[in-house]
């Protein structure tokens, strides 16, 4: 049958490579929601073109690198040092990540005239260039060409340049914010202009694709449509496309031996206690303090649960070079309220501490308490600051409430994990989807577990019906759902769990590939006709 050939582009390739001697390459297993919905599209001749995480400033190298990839199907982009700190670790994830995410810009940079900005912004312009350039080299007419995430916003418009007629799409795994909250980026316009020469533009959510919408009439003036955006009579399409995972593929894995085994393991491991589960990359839009303050409020609350339940918390490793500290973007009553009470310090060069967190929810325990943390290191030690005082503060001679690895697991010890957990926390601050809440649900065959899930991750509007919804920032809130989660009915459970598995099984990532590239395919036909 007739395949498809389809070029998928990303910043981040499926495979990450370390260099083992002048030659040698070894490949491992790269992280994140993106690369594992797209390893569950498995219908098309798909080739990948990406960055493989490492630098190769050598001529060898990077020939025998290549060799490696191309049996994963995989084409690299080389970025040197230098690319890399100002596009991937500056633009990318000090300015799109955050703004995109809701938490504001540097403060440096909103002043738009820095250096550091405009560096960034052209070592973006030209990085995406050279993304493009790969492109070229490999691309064969009547190609899809699929450009992934807020790395690559320029790629459609370079490949339009290359040539007219390639069908580009352009996807954002993360959610793109209100529009209010685009004007403030220096190169809102560049941006918008850069994406609109796709042919498609998909979102996961119908929201995120009516702030790009409005984005596009309120900073570009032009003219938004149900279909999407119109310039001088050339109509982008723009529409959303919730993404999903290989739902089988975790449900096979439960069924290994060796799975089995592990689930034995740690049932064992664990009885007499609830498990309680968080699985996420160490990033300050998990909400990975907030969750844990909330299991400290529970344990705090709920005296009888303290022997009897047990957090562990996965907190995968990601981005440790993001340099550059943000000030604190948060302006509403809680924050003029704590200035006023002399908290002006803590709004300076450094951020609130746990304990004038603390402090505040212990003062107004109903408040909601807004609290941000600079970057990724930064987050890091706060996070087992504050799991060391829980555990030092509830732990016994024989057990601690709170597990916490700084590290990534294999994808079968994450089944098996996924498998014996009771509950579920997701507190994701902003989440463009969030797979690991479908993840867990579809592990979640046997035991019925209950999912805790934010109300600001995109799998809320998927989910939710199933799934406890709480607003992270709440505590108190989330303290209360977890106590509803631990106490809840088979029965209830059950109808919950059939809900949420219902729509994971159905909702795949395969599916969701075939519908974009579908919908690109007659986008382009009926932009033709038009003509
Ligand atoms: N994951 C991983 N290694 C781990 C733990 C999790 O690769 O040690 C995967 C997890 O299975 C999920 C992805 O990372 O597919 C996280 O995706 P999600 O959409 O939840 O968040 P993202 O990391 O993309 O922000
Ligand atoms: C999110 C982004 C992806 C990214 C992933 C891991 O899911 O949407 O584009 O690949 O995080 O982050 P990293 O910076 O390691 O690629």
């Amino acid at each position: 049958p007739f395949r498809q050939r389809l070029l998928v582009v990303a910043n981040r390739l499926p495979v990450s490579a370390v260099r083992r001697g002048e030659e040698t390459w070894s490949l491992e297993m790269s992280s994140g929601g993106l690369v594992s919905a797209l390893l569950g599209v498995k219908e098309f001749e798909a080739r990948w073109i990406g960055w493989a995480g490492v630098n190769v400033p050598d001529e060898v190298g990077q020939k025998a690198l290549t060799k490696a990839l191309a049996e994963k199907r995989c084409i690299p982009v080389f970025l040197d040092e230098e690319i890399v700190h100002q596009y991937y670790n500056g633009y990318c994830n000090n300015i799109l990540w955050p703004l995109f995410h809701y938490l504001g810009l540097p403060q440096e940079d909103r002043l738009a005239t820095t250096r550091s900005f405009q560096s960034q912004f052209a070592a973006y312009q030209k990085a995406n260039q050279m993304f493009a350039d790969v492109v070229s080299e490999h691309y064969e007419e009547g190609d899809v060409v699929w450009c992934h995430d807020y790395h690559l916003m320029f790629l459609p418009e370079c490949l339009k340049r290359y040539d007219r007629k390639m069908k580009v799409g352009w996807f954002l795994h993360t959610p793109f914010p209100s529009s209010e909250i685009h004007r403030t980026l220096p190169s809102r316009s560049e941006l918008l202009r850069a994406v609109l020469a796709a042919d498609l533009v998909g979102f996961h959510t119908y929201d995120y694709a009516r702030h790009f919408v409005s984005a596009c009439t309120r900073i570009l003036g032009l003219e938004g449509t149900p279909e999407g955006v119109e310039d001088q009579g050339r109509l982008t399409r723009v529409a959303a496309f919730p993404i999903g995972i290989d739902s089988d593929r975790f449900i096979q894995a439960l069924e290994l031996p060796h799975v089995q085994e592990n689930i034995k393991e740690l049932k064992e491991r664990f009885s007499g206690r609830k498990v309680m589960l968080g699985v996420d990359r160490l990033d300050m839009i998990k909400g990975i303090p907030q969750k844990i303050l909330a299991f400290e409020k529970f344990l705090e609350e709920n005296a009888y649960w303290r022997d009897k339940v047990v957090l562990l918390q996965i907190a995968v490793p990601t981005r440790t070079d993001v340099p550059e500290c943000r000030l604190l973007y948060m302006l509403d009553f809680i924050v003029s309220d704590l200035l006023f009470k002399g908290g002006v310090k803590v709004l300076g060069s450094d951020c609130f501490t746990y304990h004038t967190v603390l402090d505040y929810i212990n003062q107004s325990p109903e408040s909601l308490v807004h609290w941000y943390l600079l970057d990724y290191q930064k987050l890091t030690s706060q996070v087992h600051e504050i799991v060391g005082r829980i555990n030092g503060r509830f732990g016994t001679l024989t057990a601690v409430p709170i597990h916490h690895l700084d590290r990534s697991l294999n994808f079968d010890a994450l089944c098996a994990l996924y498998a014996v957990t009771d509950v579920a926390l997701v507190t994701s601050l902003r989440d463009g989807m969030n797979l690991v809440s479908y993840e867990f649900v579809a592990c979640q065959d046997s035991k019925r577990g209950v999912l805790i899930l934010s109300e600001f991750a995109g799998a809320a509007q998927s989910l939710g019906a199933g799934a406890i919804l709480v607003n992270p920032w709440n505590i108190t809130e989330v303290a209360l759902a977890i106590g509803q989660a631990l106490n809840m009915t088979a029965e209830e459970r059950e109808k919950r769990h059939r809900h949420n598995y219902l729509h994971v099984t159905t909702h795949t990532a395969q599916e969701w590939a075939e519908t974009f590239v579908s919908e690109l395919n007659d986008t382009v036909v009926e932009a033709q006709q038009r003509i």
